[in-house]
């Protein structure tokens, strides 16, 4: 018999809810974006991310649950993200859960964000299995992580200072683009010149998996300040060259390390995940550098590289094969480690 979870996501900006079956289709998945509230903030402000799942969880479940032709005596259980994330956002999703889980009579499982991610390309490549590496670059999260088994992470590198998407958007808010700045500054860089300045790499090319990019993000400030002092404003073609010389060097950084991090690791399938993975420039420089290094990449559609529930749901058929379910003493995590995460949260 088919397993059928409804997930939930809140960790951030996103209300999202999915129901996805067996852990590789998504039957449904509903997405409410919250740009719209955060961007006269230029970024997003919690106390109003978690007002505002609060409101809208209810009507995106129903969305979820309509858009998948089921009822709640269709499902085996309810999955949520239980962290790490925003406080605030993670206990409105969890405690809507509990509640779900408490009238239905559902069993509840706990999902951490970042495997979830992961887990959205079980569901984009369906005969995918580990092993892999998988580089997860999101708003809190540049990481490289060997997938040996559904339940076996190992972390290879990770974020010395800022995360990738933190970056683009600290580097995006600098030069005035709105919020939110990954995209944005994605597409200010189109017309830019990925060569128009020079961003420190020294760090980038040392013998070891993690990132550093603050003094990335220092280059652009710099490059910002060099042009005021000379008593001007940015034109929209420097501003276009900065951007795209960022967004280069960031990818640069991303690609020499996870392709170094296959070859000395051993594994022939790359997979990418992520907000920051749904930049284009990451995914063709990406593609083409694997396919001359021969390794096999894996991008998921855009769609489930930013926030998602779906992706929730299909990590959480693989928890729940390990027994990964939560009773009523369930809490949210701000901050979890991914290859910490045993059984119950307790
Ligand atoms: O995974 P995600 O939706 O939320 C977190 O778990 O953090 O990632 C959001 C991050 C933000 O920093 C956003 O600016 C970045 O992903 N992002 C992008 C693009 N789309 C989203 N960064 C660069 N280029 C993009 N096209
Ligand atoms: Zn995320």
């Amino acid at each position: 018999m088919s397993v059928r979870i409804l997930a939930i996501e809140t960790s951030c900006d996103e209300t999202a809810a999915a129901v996805v079956e067996d852990g590789r289709r998504a039957l449904s998945s509903a997405v409410f974006s919250q740009i719209d509230l955060h961007r006269i903030y230029g970024g997003v402000v919690p106390e109003i991310a978690s007002r505002s799942h609060v409101e809208k969880i209810g009507p995106i479940v129903e969305e979820a649950m309509a858009g998948a032709g089921l009822d709640f005596s269709d499902l085996s259980a309810v999955a949520v993200t239980a962290g790490p994330g925003l406080i605030g956002c993670l206990i409105a999703g969890v405690s809507y859960a509990k509640g779900l889980a408490l009238a239905t009579g559902l069993p509840i499982i706990p999902v951490h964000h970042t495997r979830g991610h992961i887990a959205a390309n079980y569901i984009a490549h369906q005969e995918l299995e580990p092993p892999f590496l998988c580089l997860v670059v999101s708003g809190g999260h540049s990481s490289i992580i060997g997938v040996d088994n559904y339940d076996d992470y190992r972390s290879i590198g990770g974020a010395r200072d800022d995360a990738a998407g933190e970056a683009f958007d600290k580097a995006a808010r600098a030069l005035g683009l709105p919020y939110p700045g990954g995209p944005e500054l994605e597409k200010a860089a189109r017309s830019g010149d990925p060569h128009a300045i020079k961003f420190p790499s020294a760090f980038n090319a040392a013998e070891h998996f993690d990132f550093s990019f603050s003094g990335m993000k220092t280059a652009v400030v710099n490059a910002i300040h060099n042009a005021r002092q000379k008593g001007r404003e940015l034109s929209q073609s420097e501003v276009a060259d900065i951007a795209a010389s960022f967004q280069q060097a960031v990818v640069d950084a991303l690609c020499d390390k996870s392709l170094r991090a296959c070859a000395a690791f051993k594994y022939d399938t790359l997979a990418l995940a992520g907000g920051v993975a749904a930049n284009s420039c990451l995914r063709e420089t990406l593609a083409h550098r694997a396919r001359e290094a021969g390794i096999r990449l894996l991008s998921p559609p855009m769609n489930l590289c930013t926030d998602n529930a779906a992706m929730i749901g299909a990590e959480a058929y693989f928890a729940m094969q390990r027994g990964g379910f939560a009773d009523m003493s369930l809490n949210a995590r701000a901050s979890w480690k991914i290859d910490a995460v045993k059984l119950n949260l307790g």
